[in-house]
């Protein structure tokens, strides 16, 4: 299963939606969640992603882990995105800012 994580929040870019087989992805108001029960590990948007913030669950940094749950919770409680959309304003320079877990709004 691959994982959104601390780079997706407040970047937001949604170019990885676009290529996912299995629309595995849930839209929060600045941060996308993949199901992991959906997720087929084909790969694809982790070269789509202009953060970088898709990684694969075996890969995770010790800061990335607590991504892995939280991708479960929050892509139960969001709805589906499919089209790639307008990014925040400001996300390019908040791309590779460190430790944005407490800006991810729920
Ligand atoms: Fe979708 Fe493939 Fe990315 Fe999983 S790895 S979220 S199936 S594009
Ligand atoms: Fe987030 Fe990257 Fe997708 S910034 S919305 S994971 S393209």
């Amino acid at each position: 299963t691959f994982v959104v994580t601390d780079n997706c929040v407040k970047c937001k870019y949604t170019d990885c939606v676009a290529v996912c087989p299995v629309d595995a992805f849930f839209e929060g108001p600045n941060f996308l969640a993949i199901d992991p029960a959906i997720c087929i590990d084909c790969a694809l948007c982790v070269p789509e992603c202009p953060a970088e913030a898709i990684i694969q669950d075996t890969e995770l940094t010790e800061e990335q882990k607590p991504y892995q749950a939280i991708n479960a919770e929050l892509s139960q409680q969001w709805p589906n995105i499919t089209e790639v959309i307008a990014p925040p304003d400001d996300a390019d320079s908040w791309n590779g800012v460190p430790d944005k877990l407490p800006l991810l709004e729920r």
